[in-house]
């Protein structure tokens, strides 16, 4: 989102004609901004083959996944769904990595059906996996190389304590399964975090990564996973991202030396394509004042963008309606029957009822986190490009909420 001219625009879009012509709460995102985070991604990782699998649990909309395709990217899916969705964009299967984690073996077998890249998370899983396919299927390995790295430890992956991948202490049995059905391993993966921004802790891992493959001679690439972190805060420190890629890129072009053959790096992105591109828009239903504070109460909640209450994630709030009001602090809150406070006494340009209130930084594990709490409908989505402002998503109706429902007589 942009000031141009005392508006707040999206895409060049003024920002409050959105509202009027589609209505609030509405998730805007913006395809320039994830072109512009695309391109610095492979510039910075220019100096190593490489590939960006587009991790759409962020923000899975089909006309999205369409766009971000189009830039040259491929697509990590976690679930047999993220695959079908990946198909109906144009996605074809050699460009789907699947990384799913604690799945049943049918799961497995149906994503080994339709065909795409192979990402295997723990032993008992890879045992069965063997036992059925030998080294028919090329695999990668998920490692859980012990580090703490991201965020906050609820988005923090790859620590002693962490469900996901197998751990670097388990290298004996992983081997020994390896060799008992000669499974082809041609990739390593880690998935560390989220909201990484020490690049030391990075290319820590990506040593704890190199050390593992060097146990699997038919390695093709190594996954370093995603986890970058963008600016949520004003002054908030962003990855640094080109020097992050020239280190990595010098380190496994000196591992594809050693090897003798090159081995491409394989990188899987979500926030850092798609949480500066969305902005999450919404209406102040009520302006309240009790003894301890004053309440913007908005027509959302923790329904539709959960990040706030869930992780404490700071969302950069802006009163696109009132900018030159002055300066006031109001505790931010949904209409959900729950404490769904989006922000404890924040400056914000005066709300007044009726007001639209714009939360940055919204394109990543907004939408896609959504439910129907409270029997109330997700909202719409639009998606600006080339300064035209298509509807992606309509809004939810009473309907859909009914939609699985089956009345009984009792
Ligand atoms: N690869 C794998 C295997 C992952 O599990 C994830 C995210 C990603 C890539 C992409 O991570 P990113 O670049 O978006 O940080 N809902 C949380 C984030 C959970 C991330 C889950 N896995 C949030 O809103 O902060």
């Amino acid at each position: 989102m942009e000031l141009v001219n005392n508006r707040y625009t999206i895409g060049g879009v003024d920002a409050l004609s959105l509202v009027e012509e589609f209505g609030a709460p509405i998730y805007v995102y913006d395809t320039a901004i994830i072109r512009r985070q695309y391109e610095m991604l492979d510039t910075a990782f220019s100096g190593v083959r490489h590939k960006i699998k587009y991790a759409c649990k962020a923000l899975n909309n089909i006309s999205i996944l369409k766009f971000i395709r189009s830039l040259g990217a491929g697509l990590d899916a976690v679930s047999l769904n993220e695959i079908h969705l990946a198909m109906q964009a144009g996605f074809t299967s050699q460009e789907i990595m699947y990384t799913p984690n604690c799945v049943s073996f049918e799961e497995l077998k149906q994503a080994v059906a339709l065909g795409v890249a192979m990402n295997i998370d723990n032993l008992p899983l890879l045992e069965q996996f063997g036992k059925e396919y030998g080294g028919s299927i090329p695999l990668c390995i998920r490692i859980n190389p012990h580090i703490m790295a991201g965020g906050n430890l609820k988005i923090s992956t790859g620590h002693v304590d962490s469900k996901f991948g197998v751990s670097v202490h388990q290298l004996e049995e992983l081997l020994a399964v390896v060799e008992a059905h000669s499974i082809n391993v041609v990739a390593v993966h880690m998935h560390t975090g989220s909201e990484i921004a020490d690049a030391e802790i990075i290319l820590k891992g990506a040593e704890i990564l190199i050390e593992m493959a060097r146990n699997f001679p038919n390695l093709q690439y190594l996954d370093f996973g995603g986890g970058m972190k963008v600016a949520y805060k004003p002054g908030d420190k962003a990855v640094p991202t080109l020097d992050i890629g020239a280190k990595l890129a010098e380190r496994v072009n000196e591992f594809s030396k050693e090897r003798g053959r090159e081995i491409e790096v394989w990188l899987e992105p979500g926030k850092f394509l798609v949480s500066e591109a969305g902005t999450f828009l919404v209406r102040t239903n009520v302006v309240k004042r009790t003894p301890a504070r004053t309440f913007a109460g908005v027509d959302s909640g923790l329904n539709h963008l959960i990040r706030p209450m869930f992780y404490d994630a700071y969302h950069h709030i802006a009163n696109i309606s009132n900018l030159t009001g002055t300066q006031q602090q109001y505790t931010v809150c949904g209409y959900i029957c729950e404490t769904d406070n989006f922000a404890w006494d924040r400056d914000l340009a005066e709300v007044r009822e009726g007001d639209v209130l714009a939360f940055h930084n919204a394109g990543a594990y907004g939408f896609t986190m959504s439910s129907q709490y409270n029997a109330r409908p997700r909202p719409a989505e639009v998606l600006v490009h080339n300064g035209k402002a298509h509807l992606i998503r309509t809004r939810e109706t009473l309907e859909d909420i009914l939609r699985n429902q089956i009345v009984v007589e009792l």
